[in-house]
């Protein structure tokens, strides 16, 4: 279904009026809905030796690998004996050991050995609290909502070009923000900001209008097309313009698929995870049709590098409720996609919107 007419275009006063079903602002931890879906935490090469520590919905996780080249697990962050993060302990015999008195768990969370009483029996609340992981597109993701929560309620989105014939991959890294996921989305799917934010890489203030996007709702969230003049691309200066497929799965998965006028395509694969109520961070990888040899990852990396870093310069310093009642704000012809992610958010906590059944 294409979306029409979103909120009123370019008059603030009205849209201040639009009716609206759900709570002013969003914030995560009131709604157990977002515990049910899939969230990238670490790159798979960042769960090597040793276990590691992330957060994620504000719950403390350790991700560890029972042995060299074995699927991760992941628990909450926390022993049953006297609370120690297992974070700070290691890995022995395909066992993650406590820092604090050393007792043990298989990859399944079950409690192999108490060293001090090595022959007794093992408490009955001391195995660890498992949390759903696994890998893909060289990522490790989580999903914290148990059984009894329902479990996931989507899978991971697909990629179709990852690892597809005529496709390479550029892992890139994890960046930090100090805003909310809902806020990172949302910059990444307003193309008005391009030509200000970024006026020191790929953005000309002078060169800032744009061409009306289209706005459509599919199964898993939604899709916009658009058109954005830009200065540059990875690695080369000079005056182009970025066509733009924008896939956002909810709540905060994103396919950017660009293609530049030469036919080169650009798909960015950004997965943003949620941290806690104020905090979240960006997982990225690129997949391009051309070589290495032509543009090397090298960088693209430093591009991408410097273009995050703008915009958390600008995205920390937002209010730390992300806004979901239109009256909050004015809203112009460039923020349609904008207004349908937070009519989105707004119909995903009040259930009125399910992943798969769409528009
Ligand atoms: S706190 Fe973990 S073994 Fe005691
Ligand atoms: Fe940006």
């Amino acid at each position: 279904m294409t979306l029409t007419d979103p909120e009123p275009d370019v008059a603030p006063a009205v849209a201040r009026e639009t009716t609206h079903h759900g709570p002013d602002h969003l914030v995560l931890s009131e709604h157990p809905v977002f515990r049910r879906f899939w969230y990238a935490v670490c790159f798979t090469d960042d769960v090597a030796d040793g276990p590691v520590e992330r957060t994620v919905l504000g719950q403390e996780l350790v991700l560890w690998r029972p042995e060299p080249g074995s699927a991760v697990s992941a628990a909450w962050n926390r022993c049953a004996h006297r609370d120690a993060p297992l974070s700070m302990g290691w890995v022995k015999d395909c066992h993650l050991v406590c820092p604090y008195h050393g007792w043990e768990w298989d990859a399944e969370g079950r409690t192999q050995r108490i060293p001090q009483f090595p022959t007794a029996p093992h408490p009955t609340k001391s195995g660890l609290t498992m949390v759903r992981a696994q890998e893909r597109y060289g990522m490790v993701w989580v999903c914290l909502a148990d059984d009894a929560e329902g479990g996931p309620v989507a899978d991971i989105p697909p990629v179709p070009q990852y690892a597809a014939p005529g496709w390479r991959v550029v892992p890139e890294r994890q960046w930090d923000f100090a805003c909310t996921a809902m806020h990172l989305v949302e910059n990444n799917v307003d193309p008005g900001h391009v030509a200000f934010v970024h006026r020191a890489t790929f953005g000309n203030p002078d060169n800032a209008e744009l061409t009306e996007a289209d706005v459509e709702r599919t199964a898993y969230g939604f899709l916009t097309r658009n058109e954005v003049p830009v200065e540059s691309r990875p690695g080369e200066v000079g005056a182009t313009v970025r066509s733009t497929v924008a896939q956002v799965h909810l709540p905060f998965f994103m396919h950017l698929h660009i293609t530049y006028p030469d036919g080169l395509q650009h798909v960015m694969l950004k997965a943003i995870t949620p941290v806690d109520d104020e905090h979240c961070v960006i997982l990225q990888t690129v997949l391009r049709t051309d070589s290495e040899a032509e543009r090397p990852a090298a960088d693209i990396l430093a591009f991408d590098d410097v273009v995050e870093q703008e915009d958390a310069t600008l995205l920390d310093r937002l209010p730390a409720g992300f806004p979901l009642a239109p009256r909050l704000n004015a809203h112009a012809k460039a923020d349609r996609a904008s207004l349908l992610l937070r009519r989105l958010y707004a119909e995903l906590v009040t259930g009125r919107w399910t992943p798969g059944v769409g528009a």
